[in-house]
C-alpha cells in the first residue's frame, strides 16, 4: 500500500525519520537563508521577540523538551529572559506573567488541545504568539500572531525524532537572528555549525550497528532504565527517557545528575543501566563523578560523551560540535537506542500502544 512505498526500504517511519535528519538540517538551513547567505527571520517576529520583556514557551511532550533546550539557547544568545512551560498544567496554573510577555507555542502537528487551550485564553488577555510547527495551516499556526515552520517533511512514526531535532534548529536560528538584531555578537557562526551538526548526524547514522548493541547488552531484559546528565545534557536525558518509555514500554527516567542521590539512587540495584551523557565541559568531572556514586551500587554505566571530553570508560563519543548545540547530536543516540530497544523486546515500534501522534483532547 501507499505507506509502504512512502516507507521505501525502511522497516519503519522511526528509522527512515532518525535518518532524514541530516538533510532536514541542510533543509532548514537553505529555509531560513537569504541570498547573501544570512540566517533571516520575518521582522515582524523579530519585532515581537524584541518588545518582549520575557518569554514564555508552552509545549507538551517532545516538543516541551525541545522547549527546555530553547530556553538555553535563547538566554545564552539573545539574552531575553525565558520560561518553559507544560501546556496542560499552564491553562489551570498560570504563572504571574510578566509586563510584556511573547508566548512560543512549539507543536509538530499544531493540533495539540492543552496548547491550544492556552493560545485561547492569552489571546484573550491580549498577549502575542508565535507558532514553531512543521504543519503550516495547522490550528496553532492560524490561530497565533505568528509561524516559524520545521520544514521537517510529514513525521509518521509516533515518537517524535526529526521533529525535536528541527524544532532545536528552528529555535538557534531565532536566537541567533534576534540577538543580532540587538547587537549582541554571537560568538559562532551559526550556519557553519549546523552544517558540522548535519555531518556529525551523518556519522550517527553510519554507527546503527552500536547502538543496536548497546540496545541489546543493556535494554533487552531490564525492567528500568536511568538517563542523567547535567545542563544541557540533562534535557537531552529527558527527552531520551522519553522516547524509551513510549516505543519499548521500559521504565526510564530522566535526572539531573546532581539530583540523582536525593532519592532516585534508591531505585539502583545489580545491574540497573544508566545512560550518562557528558557533552558539556564544564561538568564532565562532575558528571563522572555521579557516575561513580550509581556504579557503586551495582549501575549499569553507558557513557555517550563527546568527543574532547571523552575517557576510556566511554561506551559510545559523539562527533565534536558547538557546545550549546549537542543536543541535536546526543539524541540521535537516545533515539537508535530507543529504536532498536522496542524491536529487540518485538514492541510496534511506529504505533506504540495508548499512544496517539497528536492529542487532539484536553
Ligand atoms: C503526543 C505525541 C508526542 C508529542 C506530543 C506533542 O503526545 O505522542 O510524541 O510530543 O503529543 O505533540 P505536538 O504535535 O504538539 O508537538
Amino acid at each position: 500500500d501507499a505507506s509502504d512505498i512512502e516507507k521505501g526500504t525502511y522497516p519503519h517511519y522511526m528509522l527512515k525519520e532518525i535518518d532524514e535528519q541530516p538533510a532536514v538540517m541542510r533543509k532548514i538551513i537553505q529555509n531560513y537563508q537569504n541570498d547573501s547567505g544570512e540566517l533571516q527571520i520575518d521582522q515582524d517576529i523579530l519585532s515581537a521577540m524584541n518588545d518582549s520583556d520575557r518569554i514564555y514557551i508552552i509545549a507538551a511532550g517532545t516538543s516541551y523538551h525541545a522547549g527546555l533546550v530553547g530556553k538555553q539557547f535563547l538566554e545564552r544568545m539573545a539574552q531575553i529572559p525565558v520560561e518553559v512551560h507544560i501546556s496542560s498544567e499552564f491553562g489551570y496554573n498560570m504563572p504571574l506573567l510578566s509586563k510584556k510577555p511573547l508566548f512560543i507555542f512549539i507543536s509538530q502537528s499544531g493540533e495539540t488541545a492543552d496548547s491550544r487551550q492556552v493560545l485561547v485564553q492569552i489571546k484573550e488577555m491580549g498577549h502575542k504568539s508565535l507558532t514553531i510547527t512543521n504543519v503550516q495551516g495547522s490550528t496553532l499556526s492560524r490561530e497565533a500572531d505568528y509561524t516559524l515552520l520545521l520544514h521537517a517533511g510529514p513525521e509518521i512514526a509516533v515518537a517524535s525524532t526529526k521533529a525535536y531535532t528541527a524544532q532545536l534548529a528552528v529555535l538557534a536560528i531565532l536566537a541567533e537572528v534576534t540577538a543580532k538584531s540587538r547587537d549582541i555578537e554571537v560568538p559562532f557562526s551559526l550556519v557553519q555549525e549546523l552544517g558540522i551538526v548535519a555531518n556529525a548526524m551523518e556519522v550517527l547514522r553510519d554507527s546503527k550497528e552500536e547502538f543496536e548493541a548497546i540496545a541489546r547488552e543493556y535494554l533487552s531484559v531490564t525492567r528500568n532504565c536511568f538517563f542523567i546528565g547535567r545542563g544541557i545534557d540533562f534535557y537531552v536525558g529527558l527527552e531520551g527517557a522519553l522516547k524509551l518509555k513510549e516505543i519499548s514500554y521500559i521504565q526510564a527516567e530522566g535526572f539531573a545528575g546532581g539530583e540523582l542521590k536525593h532519592g532516585t539512587i534508591a531505585l539502583i540495584e545489580e545491574g540497573t543501566p544508566v545512560i550518562a551523557l557528558a557533552t558539556q565541559k564544564f561538568v564532565n568531572l562532575s558528571i563522572r563523578g555521579n557516575v561513580k556514586e550509581v556504579v557503586a551500587r551495582g549501575a549499569n554505566p553507558c557513557i555517550i560523551s563527546m568527543d574532547g571530553l571523552n575517557t576510556d570508560e566511554d561506551r559510545f563519543v559523539i562527533p565534536e560540535v558547538h557546545e550549546l548545540l549537542t543536543p541535536l547530536i546526543s539524541v540521535v543516540p537516545m533515539q537508535l537506542i530507543s529504536y532498536y530497544a522496542a524491536l529487540h523486546r518485538d514492541c510496534d515500534v511506529d504505533k506504540p500502544r495508548n499512544l496517539a501522534k497528536s492529542v487532539t483532547v484536553e
